[in-house]
């Protein structure tokens, strides 16, 4: 039978498009940045010639330890780091400004979220971790105990959208009177009690969504890795970005627009030369997965992909 527990399935969305997207030269230097179980690294790697490079990078050490174990590609190098410590990583590597394709699939993968101990899932009892990055010290158990009643309620509205916000955080303080809230169907039970099941949605959904967010600071992230990509990248160098929920899209969208507007020159100035006015990246829009691919694999339902080009 199919060990759920240990599984390493995960069904990379919108593969074409944003490999496509990438429009992979045969001798490029990709930055696949969120490898989780390659399905990606997988792809760029099919497309690139001999001297072509790929660097993939994880916060997760189990997916960099998935890697090593199924890859022995020259072409990949490997590096367990966060994102937002890009181009740390390239300029060890002497490639800032030579890289012509990054690659964002955000959010969790499948096995994070099959594997019950990482605790992640609201339905599968495991401890309250959620920690994508195994050596931080911040677990979700950890920061449920430690923030106050307003610092959860505003996280929960802000990072998942929750109306119920208020009514959960002050249900969690006052269980906490008693005791600590260490499993994750501990903190889905009490959730159940002061939310109704949405239509599609699991009365969990929302919250687990907004302390993942919150502990693992991806925001934050996400907006310190976007602005490294404008040096990053060569000239005609490719972003594709994968989001899956409309916070994590908004900051891509905002990155998008400030860049790939003219720059502003002070009203009256006279233009002297073209080039002081020229856009940062070209805005190559944006896609959603097909009904057919929401069908095969539900996850993508919520993926919206976007891609720019260095100008
Ligand atoms: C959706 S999965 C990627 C799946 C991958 N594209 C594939 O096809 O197998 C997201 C991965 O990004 C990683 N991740 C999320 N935020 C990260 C960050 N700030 N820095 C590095 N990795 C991150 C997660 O640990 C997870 O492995």
């Amino acid at each position: 039978m199919h060990d759920k527990k240990k599984s390493n399935h995960h069904d990379s969305v919108l593969f074409n498009e944003s490999i496509n997207g990438l429009n992979i030269k045969s001798n490029g230097i990709y930055i696949d940045a969120t490898i989780g179980r390659c399905g990606h690294t997988r792809g760029i790697l099919e497309r690139l010639g001999k001297s072509g490079r790929v660097i993939g990078l994880d916060q997760d050490i189990d997916a960099i330890e998935y890697a090593k174990m199924n890859f022995t590609d020259p072409r990949l190098s490997l590096i367990h780091s966060n994102f937002s410590k890009l181009n740390v990583q390239l300029e060890k590597l002497k490639l800032i400004g030579k890289v012509d394709g990054i690659l964002m699939d955000l959010g969790i993968s499948s096995p994070q979220i099959d594997n019950a101990e990482r605790g992640f899932s609201f339905n599968k009892d495991g401890a309250l971790d959620m920690r994508m990055d195994q050596s931080k010290k911040l677990t979700a158990a950890i920061w449920l105990k430690e923030s106050s009643e307003s610092e959860i309620a505003n996280t929960l509205y802000q990072y998942g959208e929750e109306k119920r916000s208020r009514i959960i955080a002050s249900t969690i303080k006052e269980y906490q009177k008693n005791k600590d809230i260490k499993s994750t169907l501990e903190l889905t039970e009490l959730i159940k009690t002061v939310v109704k099941p949405g239509k599609n949605k699991h009365p969990a959904t929302r919250s687990f969504q907004a302390i993942r967010i919150a502990i693992n600071d991806e925001l934050k992230m996400l907006s310190e890795a976007l602005n490294q990509t404008l040096d990053a990248l060569a000239k005609n160098g490719r972003l594709a970005v994968i989001t899956f929920h409309s916070i994590e899209d908004r900051i891509v969208k905002q990155f998008v627009h400030k860049h790939s507007r003219p720059k502003q020159l002070p009203k009256g100035l006279p233009i002297i030369s073209d080039e002081s006015n020229q856009c940062t990246l070209k805005d190559l829009g944006k896609v959603k997965p097909t009904n057919e691919e929401i069908k095969i694999n539900r996850r993508s339902r919520s993926a919206i992909l976007r891609v720019v080009e260095k100008c």
